[in-house]
């Protein structure tokens, strides 16, 4: 039987391309979204993935969403934390809502996931947890203590819920992007995002594919030894 996995902000970017190459490696995809609904639907003709709304940010809306999920197509056994938003700004400038936004949207969200769904996964031994951190968790960046915040806190709850999962089958891995080829990143001024691309080796942005061929890598069941790790994808732009 089809096993299923959730991706949430499973329908753009990023995430469209982790639910696109999780449904070619088999899987029955619950892709989540938060308000683009007409993408959403035009991605799910397009894929057969399950298009799922609901706010990653709300606590009662995730459990209510992978309750869900778990009744129309039965246990989640992989959970991709891909949702995750940008509002962008220096620390003087940046207002209390700036900074709120996207610690719940990009943070407390996996939280939130996992809260809903780590006692299946523990009561049935098995699952596989990757959560999407980014290069600018890791390293910093300007205009976005937010955001850098935000996902340096993911790959501390990765290692701290990697710990909890590994007596119970369950890993927990995290992905720090660098800069892909997103609606996100085409955000970024043009003048310092090229300044951005000339300091990665590569020469080029990443693709979503790229970080979704990361996510099937993680998400096999032969990856069972691999848990509390960080893989970082992303054209040598930062060795760490
Ligand atoms: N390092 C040092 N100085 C910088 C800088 C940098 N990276 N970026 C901008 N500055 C400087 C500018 O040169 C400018 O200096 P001068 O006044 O001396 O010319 C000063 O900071 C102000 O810059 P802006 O005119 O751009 O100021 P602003 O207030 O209009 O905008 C900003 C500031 C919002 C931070 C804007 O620069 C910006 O959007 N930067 C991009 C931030 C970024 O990389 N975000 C990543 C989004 S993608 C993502 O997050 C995905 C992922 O995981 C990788």
């Amino acid at each position: 039987m089809s096993q299923v996995a959730i991706v949430t902000g499973g329908t753009r970017g990023i995430g469209a391309a982790i639910s696109k190459a999780l449904i070619d490696e088999g899987f029955t995809v619950a892709a989540n979204y938060g308000g683009n609904k007409e993408a959403a639907e035009e991605f799910a003709a397009a894929t057969g993935a399950h298009p799922y709304q609901w706010d990653v940010s709300d606590f009662e809306a995730c459990r209510e969403g992978v309750a869900r999920v778990e009744s129309d197509l039965g246990p989640v056994k992989v959970l991709v934390n891909n949702a995750g938003i940008t509002r962008d700004g220096t620390l003087h400038k940046m207002t209390p809502e700036q900074w709120q936004q996207v610690i719940q949207t990009n943070l407390s969200s996996c939280f939130n996931m996992c809260r809903a769904i780590i006692e299946g996964m523990r009561e049935r031994g098995y699952g596989r947890i990757v959560n999407i951190g980014s290069i600018n968790g890791q390293a910093g960046q300007y205009g976005q203590v937010n955001y850098a915040a935000a996902k340096s806190g993911i790959h501390g709850f990765t290692k701290a819920l990697a710990q909890e999962g590994a007596a119970k089958g369950i890993t927990v891995n995290a992905i720090a992007p660098g800069y892909i080829e997103t609606s996100m990143v085409a955000k970024v001024p043009d003048r310092v995002l090229e300044k951005i691309v000339a300091g990665i080796p590569v020469g080029r942005l990443g693709q979503p594919e790229e970080i979704a061929r990361g996510v099937t890598f993680l998400v096999a069941p032969e990856a069972g030894f691999i848990t509390g790790s960080t893989l970082s994808i992303n054209g040598g732009q930062h060795m760490y």
